[in-house]
């Protein structure tokens, strides 16, 4: 089989907020002992919804501080930016060429953030997914952390390394540098493996704190609806404590919480920030109103969160040790990438 590497990316877009780190971040800190992982900042997606934002350069260095203020270790493992790696666009190019326009088409995110005017939406917004997979499999990466809503994307990543696959099976073999797998029951000689989603945990999405039914995202226009890294323990209280709830107090099993969509939100993110399970979590506060849980969770996310802040900001005071470790990790993952389009192309015939 494919030896196994670990990859995953955020987008340098607006404030990271409380479900990027637990729908991502804080996975990735969690495979960095046993696994061998690459963690990117994803800067040519962020301009598929708006070509031009606010202090790039400043929103890349600190998704990289995030990564490093959170415990990824940057020497272990690599931490580097998307442009710094040029595959990545060479081979979302063939993806381009893999992937069908009705797949494309039947993405949510992108019927999401296209809106009403989709004829108006620019081409890599709807391409966006070709090249998610070539952030991946230029890397042949095997297991992929992530939040929910990355799903239907890690799916149609398979289906176009699957397609890659199957249409040039013959080639692949001649190249030698397939791998024989199995795919459902059918024998493939793959060059892209299948990747793994890993989207399991007490919150795989987190919802808004207004809505628990719409995600928390950076571009809900209330402040309200999120915790942000950079939010003081003040805004994380107040935030928390103007959380939308239910006039019940908490259950006293997981089961309690069905049709609750915020309450089960609140215990969710408890049990992801203090790593228990939310039966856990019930057990300890069923039966207590909110007024009783919402301080605790205010102590345990300020807990949690505040030495990530702190660090964060540490970091940015100095940006040529961010820059470095962005050099370095560029250069890295360039290396593992070019290995892989050599063969990409050959097998193609360029
Ligand atoms: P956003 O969706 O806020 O624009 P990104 O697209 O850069 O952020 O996503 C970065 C990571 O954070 C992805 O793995 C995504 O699945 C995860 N993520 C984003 N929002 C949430 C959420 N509300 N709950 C859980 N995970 C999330
Ligand atoms: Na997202």
């Amino acid at each position: 089989n494919f030896p196994p590497l670990v990859f995953s990316g955020v987008q340098p877009t607006g404030n990271l907020h409380l479900g990027n780190y637990l729908g991502a971040i804080r996975k990735f800190v969690a495979l960095q002992d046993n696994n061998d992982c690459m963690y990117c900042v994803v800067d040519l997606h962020s301009i598929t919804a708006q070509l031009v934002h606010e202090d790039l350069p400043g929103q890349i260095r600190s998704i990289a501080a995030a990564f490093i203020a959170s415990g990824i270790d940057p020497k272990a493992h690599i931490i580097f930016n998307q442009s710094a790696v040029p595959q990545h666009a060479e081979l979302a190019w063939i993806f381009n060429c893999v992937a069908r326009i009705g797949w494309m088409n039947r993405m949510t995110q992108f019927k999401d953030k296209a809106g009403k005017d989709r004829e108006n939406a620019s081409l890599g917004l709807l391409a966006y997914p070709s090249l998610m997979a070539a952030d991946i499999l230029v890397y042949r990466a095997t297991h992929v952390p992530v939040g929910d809503d990355q799903k239907q994307h890690l799916e149609l990543t398979r289906d176009i390394a699957m397609k890659f696959n199957l249409d040039y099976q013959a080639h692949i073999r001649k190249g030698g540098k397939g791998i024989d797998i199995t795919v459902g029951e059918e024998p493939v000689h793959a060059y892209f493996p299948m990747v793994e989603p890993m989207i399991d945990g007490p919150a795989p999405r987190v919802m808004s704190l207004r809505d628990g039914t719409k995600k928390m995202s950076k571009s809900d226009p209330s402040d309200l609806s999120r915790i942000n890294l950079v939010d003081d323990a003040e805004t994380i209280s107040r935030k928390i404590r103007k959380a939308k709830t239910d006039p019940d107090g908490l259950p006293s099993e997981v089961e309690g919480l069905a049709g609750r969509p915020e309450a089960d939100n609140l215990v969710g993110i408890y049990a992801a920030l203090a790593d228990r399970t939310k039966a856990e979590i019930l057990a300890e506060f069923g039966g207590q109103q909110f007024s009783v849980f919402k301080p605790a969770l205010v102590e345990l996310a300020v807990n949690v969160l505040a030495p990530i802040t702190g660090e964060m900001s540490r970091l940015m005071g100095d940006t040529s040790h961010i820059d470095a470790i962005l050099r370095d990790g560029g250069e890295r993952a360039r290396a593992r990438a070019e290995t892989t389009m050599r063969e990409v192309r050959e097998i193609i015939g360029f």
